[in-house]
């Protein structure tokens, strides 16, 4: 059975990443989408027979607690999720062909197979491993305990298994050879420079099971085990095909991809693991993995562990998905990272949708319909205006060929700057006023010309704004796009007597409260709330400025047990302020006093005291000296419970930055878990507690020490 109707035309298999569950989607994930449907829309039309794959990614350690967190089980929390990401990419009316969610029987069919296959070749065995690992991110990290992730800057977390291993290290050679050979596979430049670099410095074997949790994909035969969640994740690109059926028409047709689109920050995973994973499987590479660069929001990248998101939603609410796909690839150097602001938003749709496309298309056929009575005028065609739009159309299709989406839309609203000056030049309005037949064959050449243009630049827009372009299309009487044969796109396309269809608005100029309005939706949105409150300090953008010093290790947090102390000297003292016992007589628990009532520097150090920041606070009920807080270390946010609801009250606390023992074995308090302790000075005969603080700003997770 042929896998599909146009086995004639050449495949092109074209994905994204697919998405975490953790978060709800934004527009960082927007952005990769809308650039992978405009490259398959621009793909389709010069007749390739696309298959463009998008879903989400839904097991692994990260998704198992943000659903414990938000209240619901695992599958109900990815159901949800991935149903949002669904539904926005489907009121954007975007063009995918298939949609995996990895939770999926056929992809865990395949993952499974995967396993058994890569197992029987030989490059999977046994070990323990001893490390670090970044919960956040799901990468393996060398280093010590204390060790900060060098992608996101939050702590590791130390994990001791028996796990079952990749020889990756027996690919280093292969993967080398391999990207010398094929210099097109990893873009851009900068992306393929940072791989090579990472493969050269020597590559080791990889972890890829887990049992310290079960919400993932079991290890087939070792059902303790589960798969490591990039493992799961990468080979959906793969079991979206069919890999691991017995039949695989879809493999067999489509794989290798032609596209692999991510976002800069997993380059490792798609340039090192996958093909490492591939080349040990036996199935080719795909021809490339092209890495763009982040959408950054109030000068850091847009995510949802920095609260600086913006919803696609709000932008489609007040100016339309086509405003939104233009802005993101007109404004963007795809490659490079790029801003998005609602002012510069609103500029471009002004500029370059309402007064620029919008308004030629709508002067040219209203004179059209005034003075040829709705039908294209037969007459001459201007050489000039031609020779610019043969010259865009060469242009603008080598732009989307590269995916260099700005460069495309420059060279073609170049043409749409050219075709309105060509009116002003021309003014037809001034042509029209005399009724000579020379003045007729005048009229008729420069509205013909222009007409012909906007043909010409419509189709070229219709990847990038197809709802715009599918309009105009309709208002120029040529019908459908969709079914348009846009492959030999040429200027002499446009037939003299085409009746003109309705006219109407393309798009309408945005007012200056569209700005305001698109920031009161966001703020006002429930999402901006939560994302708020779990936000991270901009600082953890960047590694090198982590407030936490990667020489320090700390204690194991597990290792660590809480010993009783002898009451402090009473009144002054520095202390944790804690429920249930006297605040003075909780002191420290890791610092057990030796006979000498002195401790050595080593007994501190393993008391880890760290600033925090206070995001909420109430009071628990029935308990009255107990406040319930949520803290944020900046690596992470926790719930403390701390005994100081006589003396502070919850709303003066919100934002407050305070001092926590942060290594402190958890415990129940009124059924609430308390994670630390808040330290505060127990001042009076009653133990009053008084927060420590600092005078000068300091960030949030510094260490005292
Ligand atoms: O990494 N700018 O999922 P994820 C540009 N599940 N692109 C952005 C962006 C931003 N600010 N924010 C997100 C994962 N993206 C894994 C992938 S694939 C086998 C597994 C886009 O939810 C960009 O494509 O963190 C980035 O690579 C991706 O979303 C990360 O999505
Ligand atoms: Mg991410």
């Amino acid at each position: 059975m042929p896998a599909n109707k146009n086995q004639q035309n050449p495949a092109f298999f074209l994905t994204t990443p697919i998405y975490y569950v953790n978060a709800r989607p934004h527009l960082g994930h927007t952005y990769t989408t809308v650039a992978a449907d405009a490259l398959a829309r621009w793909k389709r039309t010069r007749g390739f027979d696309v298959r463009f794959l998008t879903g989400t990614d839904e097991h692994g350690q990260k998704i198992e607690r943000s659903a414990a967190k938000a209240g619901k089980t695992p599958e109900q929390f990815a159901a949800d999720v991935s149903q949002e990401f669904r539904a926005l990419w489907d009121r954007m009316g975007l063009t995918y062909d298939d949609y995996i969610r990895t939770t999926e029987e056929r992809h865990k069919r395949g993952v499974q197979h995967l396993f058994r296959v890569l197992q029987q070749r030989g490059f999977i065995y046994k070990g323990k491993y001893a490390g670090q690992y970044c919960v956040f991110d799901e990468l393996y990290v060398d280093g010590p305990p204390g060790t900060v992730c060098p992608d996101c800057g939050r702590l590791t977390e130390t994990v001791s298994e028996e796990n079952y291993f990749f020889k990756l290290s027996a690919f280093e050679r292969r993967l080398l050879e391999y990207f010398e050979a094929h210099p097109e596979f990893i873009q851009p430049e900068a992306r393929r420079n940072e791989v090579l670099a990472f493969v050269r410095s020597g590559l080791r074997d990889l972890s890829i099971s887990r049992t310290s949790f079960n919400w993932g994909i079991p290890v087939p035969g070792d059902e303790k085990h589960v798969i490591y969640v990039w493992m799961d994740a990468l080979a959906n690109y793969i079991t979206a095909l069919g890999y691991g059926m017995e039949q695989h028409p879809l493999l067999d047709r489509y794989w290798p991809a032609q596209v692999q689109l991510i976002g800069k920050e997993i380059s490792r995973f798609h340039c090192v693991y996958w093909p490492a994973f591939l080349m040990a499987a036996g199935l080719p590479l795909p021809q490339t993995v092209i890495a763009h660069g982040w959408l950054l929001f109030e000068q850091s990248k847009m995510s949802k562990s920095r609260g600086n998101i913006v919803r696609a939603e709000t932008v489609l609410d007040v100016l339309g998905a086509d405003a939104l796909r233009y802005f993101l690839l007109r404004e963007i150097r795809f490659g490079q990272d790029g801003s998005f602001s609602f002012d510069a938003l609103v500029q471009r749709y002004n500029a370059d949708l309402a007064n620029g496309y919008g308004n030629l298309v709508s002067r040219t056929l209203a004179m059209i319909g005034k003075y040829f009575d709705g039908r294209i005028p037969e007459g001459a065609v201007d050489a000039g205006l031609q020779a610019e739009a043969e010259q865009a159309i060469t242009k603008v299709s080598s732009g989307y060929d590269a995916l260099q989406f700005s460069d495309a839309l420059d060279a073609l609203w170049r043409l749409i700057a050219q075709t309105d000056g060509y009116l002003t030049a021309n003014a037809p309005w001034k042509v029209a006023a005399s009724e000579d037949a020379a003045s007729r064959k005048r009229l008729a050449e420069i509205l013909y010309s222009a007409a012909a243009s906007i043909r010409v630049i419509t189709a070229l827009a219709y990847p990038v704004i197809p709802d715009a372009a599918a309009k105009v299309w309709k208002q120029l009487g040529l019908g459908d796009i969709a079914t348009a044969d846009l492959k030999h796109l040429t200027w002499g396309g446009l037939q003299p007597g085409t009746r003109l269809g309705e006219p109407g608005p393309v798009f309408p100029r945005a007012e200056k409260e569209a700005i305001s309005r698109m920031q009161a939706i966001e703020e006002q949105h429930p999402a901006r709330a939560t994302a708020e409150a779990e936000k991270q300090p901009a600082v953890f953008q960047n590694p090198a400025a982590v407030p936490v010093s990667p020489k320090v290790v700390p204690p194991e947090p597990t290792a660590f047990t809480p010993t009783a102390v002898p009451a402090a000297p009473p009144t002054q003292s520095l202390t944790a302020a804690s429920p249930g016992l006297p605040a003075a007589a909780e002191a420290n628990p890791a610092v057990a006093a030796p006979a000498t009532g002195k401790i050595s520097i080593e007994d501190f150090a393993r008391v880890e005291l760290r600033v925090a920041q206070v995001l909420k606070a109430e009071r628990v009920p029935n308990a009255d000296r107990l406040l319930r807080l949520e803290v944020d270390l900046g690596y992470e946010q926790r719930q403390i419970v701390a005994g100081i609801a006589e003396a502070y009250a919850p709303e003066t606390l919100i934002g407050r930055k305070v001092v926590i023992v942060a290594n402190l074995a958890p415990r129940k308090l009124r059924g609430l878990e308390s994670n630390g302790m808040i330290v505060a000075a127990s001042v009076g005969e009653k133990g009053r507690p008084v927060l420590a603080g600092f005078l000068e700003d300091v960030e949030i997770g510094a260490r005292l020490k």
